[in-house]
């Protein structure tokens, strides 16, 4: 959805085989609309049934809709559906109390600006830039997108006026989306009309991913693993999973399709992205490899993987003893040098949670690992382990970068921006080598 701020740019170069998300909707379902606040214009056209399922299924999404009608659109569905569908009043004119400001008030209060359904009336006032309604006013008070979803006979749809009309809408910035060719309320066939509330709510939503990685299939390991000692007890670590989970959202957020093995932590999966639970390092290393069998173009090792696990856990639980025991360990398969050495490759990214010289340690690591990046977190005195702000040294082949401290939402943010890029070039660079040798 067109914004008439900045757009972000995308940092990925499109892959073959790889679904694309962005506007048209296949990637995503509706999760980016949580806590969303939308403004819902329904202008009077016969489609203005419509905009009642649609409020539903934003609501469904868990956004917050609050729905300005024009007088017209009075005619055809009554305020009270409305009202009772997104739980919040209904605005229809201005109050009496004009000083109220709705119009500013509804403009700052929407992050998207949705008309649907918009008449052919409402586009050629929003076209003029009139203000002489309420929902007229909001559109032209609002700085967030605005997208329309006209509706109308196909013969006032194909008008030059309203061709004219629409076209200026786009030059500046509007999303136009739709209208559908079909069958017509007035018995014509044509386009004219209105998308389904379905597909609405996907742009919708759509719209709010960050987009950088729309289209690229991420896989990320959080949490510990715990390695069984015997029927009841394990050997596990400090990891909360916080760091990986909230880099999985923030991917997600990105636009990525995003796959999370987790080690067992107390955490909701993040919205829109596929969980898949284990217990054990072994059973992390097994999911990571299907996946990778399935399709990967980033792996993001945020897991806390045990380096030892016992190596003959005991199948009846350990009875106590007076005397000291001794437990025998055996190292475990490092999940990351064996994703890093797999074939076709992902774009490898791993964690190191250090003591120490951080710098030393994460270019070390990098490459004994053999990985693009090394995201490292000082973890001296317990830092970084189950809080919820983080720092990060990141580590790339000629490169690192400071991630200053901050919440571990924001830290993902920006090491997912991070790994876009270093992701783009690498595939850049991959290409370009692939159009050198051929
Ligand atoms: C039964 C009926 C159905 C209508 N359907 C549409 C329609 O689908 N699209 C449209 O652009 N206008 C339609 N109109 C005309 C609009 O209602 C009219 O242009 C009105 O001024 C629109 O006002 P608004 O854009 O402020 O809501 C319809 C009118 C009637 C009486």
């Amino acid at each position: 959805m067109a914004s008439r701020r900045a757009p972000v740019k995308s940092a990925r170069r499109q892959r073959p085989g790889v679904f694309a998300g962005g506007a048209s909707g296949t990637l995503t379902g509706m999760e980016f609309l949580a806590q969303k606040q939308i403004v819902l214009g329904v202008s009077g056209g016969i489609a203005a049934y419509k905009s009642a399922e649609l409020v539903r299924l934003l609501k469904g999404a868990a956004a917050r809709v609050r729905v300005v009608m024009t007088p017209a659109a009075r005619e055809f569905v009554g305020a009270r559906t409305f009202q009772a569908l997104s739980g919040e009043p209904v605005w229809c004119e201005w109050g009496d109390d004009r000083t109220a400001m709705e119009h500013i008030e509804l403009a700052r209060w929407a992050d998207r600006v949705l008309v649907a359904p918009a008449t052919a009336d409402t586009l050629a006032r929003l076209a003029q830039g009139r203000a002489d309604d309420l929902l007229a006013a909001v559109c032209l008070a609002s700085e967030r997108p605005l997208a329309v979803a006209p509706a109308m006979n196909q013969a006032m749809w194909r008008n030059p006026a309203t061709v004219d009309n629409v076209g200026l809408l786009r030059r500046r910035g509007v999303e136009v989306w739709g209208p559908a060719e079909g069958e017509q309320a007035c018995g014509e066939v044509g386009p004219g009309r209105m998308l389904e509330p379905a597909e609405l709510v996907r742009r919708l939503s759509d719209s709010f991913s960050r987009g950088a990685l729309a289209g690229v299939r991420v896989l990320v390991s959080a949490g510990p693993t715990r390695e069984p000692v015997d029927p009841v007890r394990y050997l596990s670590n400090r990891s909360s999973g916080k760091m990986g989970y909230a880099v999985a959202a923030a991917a997600r957020e990105a636009g990525a399709a995003v796959t999370l093995v987790s080690g067992p932590v107390a955490l909701e999966p993040p919205p829109g992205v596929r969980v898949l639970r284990v217990e054990t390092a072994a059973a992390m290393l097994e999911a990571v490899q299907a996946q990778l069998a399935e399709g990967c173009d980033i792996y993001i090792g945020a897991a806390a993987v045990a380096d030892y696990r016992p190596a003959a856990p005991a199948a009846d639980k350990i009875k106590k003893k007076a005397e000291a025991m001794q437990l025998a360990l055996e190292p475990v398969t490092d999940i990351l040098a064996t994703v890093a050495r797999s074939e076709p490759r992902p774009f490898c990214v791993g964690f190191a949670a250090e003591t120490g010289d951080l710098m030393a340690w994460a270019q070390r690591k990098r490459m004994s690992k053999g990985v693009e990046l090394i995201a490292a977190n000082p973890v001296d005195g317990g830092r970084g382990f189950d809080h919820d702000d983080n720092e990060l040294l990141l580590v790339w082949e000629g490169g690192s970068k400071r991630l200053e401290r901050t919440s571990k939402t924001r830290l993902a943010r920006q090491l997912v921006d991070e790994i876009a890029v270093r992701y783009a070039d690498a595939t850049t660079s991959q290409g370009n080598h692939a159009e050198h040798s051929a």
